[in-house]
């Protein structure tokens, strides 16, 4: 039993609010306090709308909230009563100076490690939660014990949970990964820590490493997983161009145990906070080694996965007749993968974008994404006013809406709604001829040409009905 343990965590987003919240639900003789600089985000999560939407959450949160776990804006006191920090804000990619489009932006957590610095009076264990290049945690180290009046031991302990599904994650992750220095007290740190997973996690799924080996897997993880998404992505315009069917080789591939099945599924391109971001840290970071090699090998994961996103998009626009200027199209989903409300890195902003310059159109339906967001991202994406973006996109309030009058339906993400549709009414409802244009292969293609529909799906044998030249 860790009695009296006290965790803070400096960071409420979608990683620092569901970890600590497991932690406050697994443990519940440690207290958790969660805090961020935003005190909209923190009144969210003392609120029945909490900020971000993941399956599962609001049970955990409601279960501990105001007995074990709390969300404040008061960061000093937190970090004060605090034995164990955990820093899990934001790590972008740089936008502007050395390393920009690459290289993490550290800004946010060399801030925090100041506060800490600034108000610890008692030894703390501080934990890099972010995902951060290699070598963060000796200048965060140098950062504490040189600004700081009091011990701190920096362990990395990145975080593996996916969106969508982060409280299964949390609750059964395949290994939780702890990284500190060997020497004695940093020894006792990891111990403390690993102890607090124990409270549920096999202790054979307990990793401890060296600092650096811990920050390496984390990038070299997303950057393997992504690999994986683009290698099928690849592949699936290798099947188009055969008439193999991508799914079939998937499926056939993957059933070697070597190989395994997950991360087989061909999309219209990964999305996501992090796959992006994270093989662009690793290119950096190669770079810097002096690899070059090696950054290019990691690099063309990235490539091939704006190339994926543009051949969607090519195959819109060659399929309805070499134009869309002007022509509805829906677009079925705007987060980077279901059951998220989540858009950043989605593949939906770029398709979207694309047609913007083509000058289509735009219906958007997302089940989940708040309307602002839309906006915010489109703006971004099209160095646009929202008035201007307006004057190409609609948001809609369901898909049926979305579809109404359009020449085309585009699937951008696998909610599982969509699979449901009425497509007699959603055919009756649009131009012919109607196209579907299925970024996800999950909807049943076979039924849809029954009804009339001329069908493209990404690594599927293509319609004879579309056009490609
Ligand atoms: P996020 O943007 O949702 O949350 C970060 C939070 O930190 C924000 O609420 C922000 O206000 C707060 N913050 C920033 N600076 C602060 C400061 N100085 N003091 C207090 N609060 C501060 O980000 P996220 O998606 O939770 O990601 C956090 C980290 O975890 C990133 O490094 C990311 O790469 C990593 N990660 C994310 C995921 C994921 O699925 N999103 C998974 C694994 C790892
Ligand atoms: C990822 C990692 O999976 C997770 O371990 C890490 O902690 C954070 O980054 P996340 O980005 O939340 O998680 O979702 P993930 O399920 O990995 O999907 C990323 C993107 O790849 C999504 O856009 C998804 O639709 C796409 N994808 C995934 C595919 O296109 N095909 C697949 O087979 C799998």
């Amino acid at each position: 039993s860790q009695d009296g343990l006290k965790i803070c965590c400096i960071g409420a987003g979608y990683v620092g609010g569901p970890t600590m919240s497991m932690i406050a639900l697994k443990c519940p003789e440690v207290q958790v306090k969660i805090v961020d600089i935003s005190a909209a985000r923190i009144d969210a999560w003392n609120s029945d709308n909490l900020p971000i939407y993941e399956p599962g959450l609001h049970k955990v949160v409601t279960a501990c909230r105001g007995k074990n776990l709390f969300f404040s804006t008061d960061i000093d006191e937190a970090i004060q009563e605090a034995d164990i920090i955990f820093v899990a804000v934001n790590t972008p990619t740089k936008k502007v100076g050395i390393g920009a489009g690459r290289a993490s932006d550290l800004t946010y957590w060399e801030l925090a490690a100041r506060r800490i610095a600034q108000v610890a009076e008692t030894p703390k264990i501080v934990v890099e939660k972010s995902t951060v290049p290699i070598k963060t945690a000796e200048a965060i180290s140098a950062v504490l014990h040189g600004a700081g009046k009091t011990r701190f031991d920096v362990l990395s302990n990145p975080e593996f949970l996916a969106e969508g599904t982060a409280i299964t994650d949390l609750d059964n992750p395949d290994r939780v990964l702890i990284g500190g220095q060997l020497d004695e007290s940093g020894q006792k740190a990891m111990d403390t820590l690993a102890d607090v997973y124990a409270h549920w996690v096999p202790r054979d799924r307990i990793l401890l490493t060296n600092v650096w080996s811990s920050e390496l897997s984390k990038l070299v993880a997303n950057s393997f997983l992504a690999q994986r998404v683009s290698s099928i992505n690849a592949i699936s315009a290798v099947c188009e161009a055969s008439g193999a069917d991508v799914d079939e080789v998937a499926r056939a591939v993957g059933m070697d145990t070597r190989i395994g099945p997950k991360f087989l599924k061909a999309s219209v391109g990964f999305g996501g906070s992090c796959f992006q971001k994270d093989i662009l840290n690793l290119v950096y970071l190669c770079e810097s080694f002096g690899l070059p090699e090696v950054a290019h090998y990691f690099h063309q994961v990235v490539h091939m996965n704006d190339y994926q996103k543009e051949r969607f998009v090519g195959r819109i626009i060659h399929g309805l007749y070499n134009t869309v200027t002007g022509k509805k199209i829906a677009l079925l989903g705007f987060a980077f993968k279901k059951d998220t409300g989540d858009t950043r890195e989605s593949a939906s902003i770029d398709v979207c974008r694309r047609l913007i310059e083509e000058k289509a159109q735009v219906a958007i339906y997302d089940p989940k994404v708040e309307e602002e967001q839309v906006w915010m991202d489109l703006t971004y994406a099209c160095k646009m006013d929202k008035t201007e973006v307006q004057k190409y996109v609609t948001l809609c309030p369901d898909a049926l809406t979305a579809c109404k009058d359009a020449h085309a339906m585009a699937v951008a993400t696998e909610w599982d709604e969509f699979k449901e549709l009425d497509f007699h009414q959603v055919y009756d409802t649009m131009t012919k001829p109607s196209f579907v244009f299925d970024g996800r292969n999950i909807l049943d293609h076979a039924t849809l040409r029954e009804i009339g529909f001329v069908v493209y799906a990404i690594g599927k044998p293509l319609d004879p009905k579309l056009s490609t030249a």
